[in-house]
């Protein structure tokens, strides 16, 4: 499906989405971590950009999710590590539509 000119793939029924864990799905060559933070679903790549560990089955607390391999630390905000900005996670645009979610199929610094 376009959007805003955008390619975004339907990854995830909304319902399947709930606060306080991550729903893992895959976006083309992607494996994708969608959070739930209440008035917004964020998606980041399912892979910490410390060493690659799976950010979706992370620890969470509230907009904070720490990555199960050494603990670096994420604002699902932002995508930032909450202790510097030399990290981000690879965010993607999401875009819901009824029970549908849609994830872009590019991460946002690579789209056209
Ligand atoms: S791989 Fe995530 S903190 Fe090292």
């Amino acid at each position: 499906m376009l959007f805003n000119g955008r390619e975004f793939v339907n990854a995830a029924r909304r319902h399947d989405v709930a606060p306080g864990r991550s729903t893992i799905v895959r976006v083309g060559r992607y494996e994708v971590a969608l959070f739930d933070l209440g008035d917004a679903i964020v998606a980041y790549e399912n892979a910490c950009p410390h060493q690659g560990g799976p950010i979706g089955e992370g620890f969470l607390e509230g907009e904070t999710v720490t990555c199960p391999w050494h603990a670096w630390c994420f604002d699902l905000r932002s995508g930032r590590l909450t202790l510097g900005d030399f990290a981000r996670l690879r965010r993607f645009d999401v875009y819901v539509e009824g029970d549908a979610v849609f994830v872009a199929r590019e991460p946002e610094e690579d789209a056209a």
